[in-house]
C-alpha cells in the first residue's frame, strides 16, 4: 500500500472498472491462446501487461493473486481499456460484461532488441538513470540489473536509444511485466548521461573494428577496411576530403544506422546520430581477382567506360586508371553488364555502390 500514492503519478494510465453485480465462479474465460493479459490496479506498478504462456485468464489471476485488483485478456498485446469484457478479480470472481477504462494505449514492448543506451528507474525515489547497455539486449540487461544487489536501486527499465527521456514510454519491470511510465514525475540523474557518453567514446575510439563507413552530410558514401587502425588513425589516413565523418560498420554491412556515435574529421564526436545510406550492401572484399573487362566510373563527371584488363585484378586496374576513374568494378562480359547498382572499389580499397543509371558512356584511352 505504501506505493499506492505513487502509482497515479507514475503511470499514464488511470483506470476505472465497472461491472455488473452478477458474477460466475465457473471457468468461463478459458481460452489459453490469448497472447497477453492486462493486470489492473496493482499495488506496485498500476496497470501492466504481461505475456501469456498458455494460461487461462483464471489461471493467470490465480498466479498473481492480490498483486492486482483485476485481470483481463489483452490478446492484441496493447495495454488499454475494453468494453463488455470478462474480467477476473483478485478474489477470483469472474465478472462478465465489465468495462475497464484507461487513458491512452501502449503496446507490449519487444525486449530482445539492443541499443547502446537504456534507462533504469528507481521507483521509490523517482529517479531515472541513463545506463550504458554493455552490448546486451534489454532483456539480458534487465536480468543483470534485477539481481538482488540492485533491487533497491532499479525497478523499471526501458530503451533510451537516442539518449533522451522526454516522452512517455513502456517500461519493463523487474517482475517481467510492462507498464507505461509517465515521464514528468521522474528526475534524471544528471551525471548519468555523461557517464554513458564516456563509455560510448571508449567504444568508438579505443576499440578498432574491421570496417569503417565513410560519411558525408550524414549519409554513408563508402566503406573501407580498418586494417587494425582505430577510427582516429583511419580518419587520418583518408586523403579523400569528400568525407566529413566516420562511423563503425564492424560487420561490413552498409545500411542506415540509428543512434550511433560519429567521429568527425575535426576530432569531435557526436552521439546518437542517425546516418542514412542510399544503398544497402556488404563489403565485397573480392576485388583481388581478375576477369577480361572492367568498368570504370568517374564520380564527378558522371561517366563510365569499359576497359580491357590485361591480366590485372580490379584493384590493379583501378591504380592504372586512377587519373580517369574514381572507382572500378568487374564487367567481365563487357558493356552489357553496366546496369543496376554495382559495388565498385577505389585504389584505397574503399567500396562504393554506384547507380549506373546516373552515368553515361564516355570513351577513354589508357593513360
Ligand atoms: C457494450 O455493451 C453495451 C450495452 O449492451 C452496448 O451499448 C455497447 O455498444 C457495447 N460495446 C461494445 C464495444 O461492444
Ligand atoms: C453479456 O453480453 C452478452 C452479449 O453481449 C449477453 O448475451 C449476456 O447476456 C450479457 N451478460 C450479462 C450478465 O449481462
Ligand atoms: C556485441 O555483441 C555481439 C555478439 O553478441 C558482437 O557481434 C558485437 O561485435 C558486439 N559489439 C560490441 C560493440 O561489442
Ligand atoms: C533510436 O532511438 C529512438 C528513440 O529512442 C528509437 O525510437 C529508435 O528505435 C532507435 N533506433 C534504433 C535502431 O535503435
Ligand atoms: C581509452 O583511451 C583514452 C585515451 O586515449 C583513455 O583515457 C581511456 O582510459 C581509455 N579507455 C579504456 C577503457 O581503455
Ligand atoms: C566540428 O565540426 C562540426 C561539424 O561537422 C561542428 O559542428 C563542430 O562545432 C566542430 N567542432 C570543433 C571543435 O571545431
Amino acid at each position: 500500500m505504501v506505493y499506492l500514492k505513487n502509482f497515479k503519478r507514475i503511470s499514464t494510465l488511470l483506470t476505472f472498472v465497472t461491472y455488473l453485480t452478477f458474477f460466475q465462479t465457473v471457468d468461463s474465460a478459458s481460452e489459453k491462446d490469448c497472447g497477453y493479459f492486462c493486470n489492473i490496479q496493482g499495488s506496485r506498478y498500476g496497470n501492466t501487461i504481461s505475456k501469456n504462456n498458455g494460461k487461462t485468464l483464471l489461471e493467470h489471476a490465480k498466479s498473481l493473486g492480490s498483486q492486482y485488483n483485476y485481470y483481463m485478456q489483452c490478446c492484441d498485446g496493447v495495454l488499454r481499456g475494453h468494453e463488455n469484457v470478462t474480467i477476473v478479480s483478485k478474489d477470483l470472481k469472474v465478472l462478465p460484461n465489465s468495462t475497464v477504462k484507461m487513458k491512452g494505449e501502449y503496446s507490449f514492448m519487444p525486449i530482445d532488441r539492443y541499443c547502446s543506451t537504456y534507462c533504469a528507474h528507481d521507483l521509490d525515489n523517482r529517479i531515472t538513470y541513463f545506463m550504458y547497455s554493455e552490448n546486451m539486449t534489454l532483456e539480458k540487461f534487465v536480468d543483470k540489473y534485477s539481481a538482488d544487489q540492485y533491487k533497491n536501486k532499479y525497478h523499471l527499465f526501458t530503451y533510451c536509444c537516442d539518449g533522451t527521456f522526454t516522452t512517455d514510454r513502456m517500461t519493463y519491470t523487474r517482475h517481467k511485466t510492462q507498464f507505461s511510465l509517465h515521464i514528468p514525475s521522474f528526475t534524471i540523474e544528471k551525471d548519468s548521461l555523461s557517464k554513458v557518453k564516456t563509455q560510448l567514446q571508449n567504444d568508438l575510439m579505443n576499440k578498432s573494428c574491421s570496417y569503417y563507413c565513410n560519411v558525408k552530410d550524414k549519409s554513408i558514401i563508402s566503406i573501407g577496411k580498418s586494417n587494425g587502425k582505430t577510427i582516429k588513425e583511419y580518419a587520418a589516413s583518408m586523403s579523400n576530403k569528400n568525407y566529413d565523418s566516420f562511423i563503425k560498420c564492424c560487420d561490413g554491412n552498409v545500411n542506415k544506422k540509428s543512434n550511433v556515435s560519429v567521429y568527425k574529421i575535426n576530432n569531435t564526436i557526436s552521439y546518437y546520430q542517425n546516418i542514412g545510406s542510399q544503398y544497402i550492401y556488404k563489403y565485397y572484399n573480392e576485388f583481388n581477382t581478375e576477369c577480361r573487362y572492367y568498368c570504370g566510373f568517374n564520380i564527378n563527371g558522371k561517366h563510365y567506360s569499359v576497359v580491357s584488363s590485361q591480366g590485372q585484378t580490379v584493384l590493379e586496374a583501378a591504380k592504372t586508371y586512377k587519373s580517369v576513374f574514381d572507382y572500378m568494378t568487374f564487367c567481365c562480359g563487357g558493356e552489357k553488364e553496366i546496369k543496376g547498382i554495382l559495388v565498385s572499389v577505389n585504389i584505397n580499397g574503399e567500396e562504393r555502390a554506384i547507380n549506373t543509371k546516373e552515368y553515361t558512356y564516355q570513351k577513354v584511352s589508357k593513360p
